[in-house]
């Protein structure tokens, strides 16, 4: 029996049924399989070489955390790889599609949705209206305003808002606005979620809770890429460690592995720095 038509194994139920909303299902949604291909990908700001060739592979399922000096690249990869700035050379494929050069809409439909590193609510509008509009784009917006609005409090109950439907995003605190802002990215349905900094400015018990979010949102099939500089947080959740410094990838492996290497040490982490001990 191919890979393709086997049964579910315990646990993947939940990745099958996501992806059944999604158009252009391939081979990428199996758990495992390479879902994102990143090759050779750069971006220039005037003579600043912000992406400098980036190869990189996400398997269907992953956590992988993205780390690195300020300034090394981390958001200009995701905001290249979203569509919001078109690479000036490289290849970005979602399963069997290339994406480089397509528009934000597109990518979004494709199945890429992020966060922003500086969260973006619709300030005037509730809550709820925010994520309502996350469910107009994406793979598989929804059919009319009830589903939306029913799609939107299931969202904001999972990160944790229950209750706070109707308060205007600008009253929201910071911590809720970080979930509001994952709660719309997560309303586009996407297969792969882009977070920029979900955790930056949390208290220790607010992160906690954001690193079982990341988890309970792999648990719903959805592939992350996480974009972190509080350690234990990119260590507790992250299957995989890529570390970027000046544009360029100089790590890519297992967590432990990654904090061991010596270029890391030398470019991000410090040689005095505590999970080295
Ligand atoms: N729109 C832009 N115009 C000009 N330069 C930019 C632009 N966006 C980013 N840069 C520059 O590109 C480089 C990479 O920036 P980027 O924001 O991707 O870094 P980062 O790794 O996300 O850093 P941080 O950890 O501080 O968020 C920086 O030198 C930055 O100043
Ligand atoms: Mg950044």
């Amino acid at each position: 029996m191919g890979d393709e038509h086997r049964p579910p194994h315990q646990g993947e139920t939940a990745i099958i049924r996501q992806d059944q909303n999604a158009p252009g299902t391939d081979a990428a949604t199996r758990a495992g399989a390479a879902l994102l291909v990143v090759q050779g990908l750069r971006k220039a700001f005037g003579g600043l070489q912000a992406l400098d060739g980036i190869d990189l592979v996400v398997h269907h399922g992953e956590i992988v955390g993205l780390i690195g000096p300020n300034g090394s690249g981390k958001t200009t990869f995701f905001n290249v790889i979203t569509g919001y700035f078109k690479p000036d050379r490289g290849s970005v494929r979602l399963g069997d599609r290339e994406l480089a050069g397509l528009g934000a809409v597109e990518i979004c439909r494709a199945g890429i949705a992020r966060t922003f590193q500086l969260v973006r609510p619709f300030a005037q509008m509730t809550a709820r209206h925010n994520v309502m509009v996350g469910r107009a784009y994406g793979a598989a917006p929804a059919s009319n305003l009830t589903e939306a609005a029913r799609d939107a409090d299931e969202l904001l109950e999972f990160v944790g808002l229950a209750g706070r439907e109707h308060v205007p995003a600008h009253s929201l605190t910071l911590v809720e606005r970080k979930r509001l802002e994952v709660a719309r990215a997560l309303a586009t349905r996407p297969r792969l979620l882009l977070l920029d900094e979900v955790m930056a400015g949390l208290n220790p018990t607010e992160t906690t809770a954001a690193m079982e979010l990341v988890t309970r949102i792999r648990q719903r099939g959805i592939t992350v890429i996480m974009v972190e500089h509080i350690m234990q947080a990119v260590l507790g959740v992250s299957d995989r460690v890529v570390v970027f410094n000046a544009g360029q990838k100089i790590a890519d492996g297992p967590p432990a592995e990654v904090i061991a290497n010596p270029a890391v040490i030398e470019a991000y982490l410090g040689r005095d720095h505590e999970l080295l001990d």
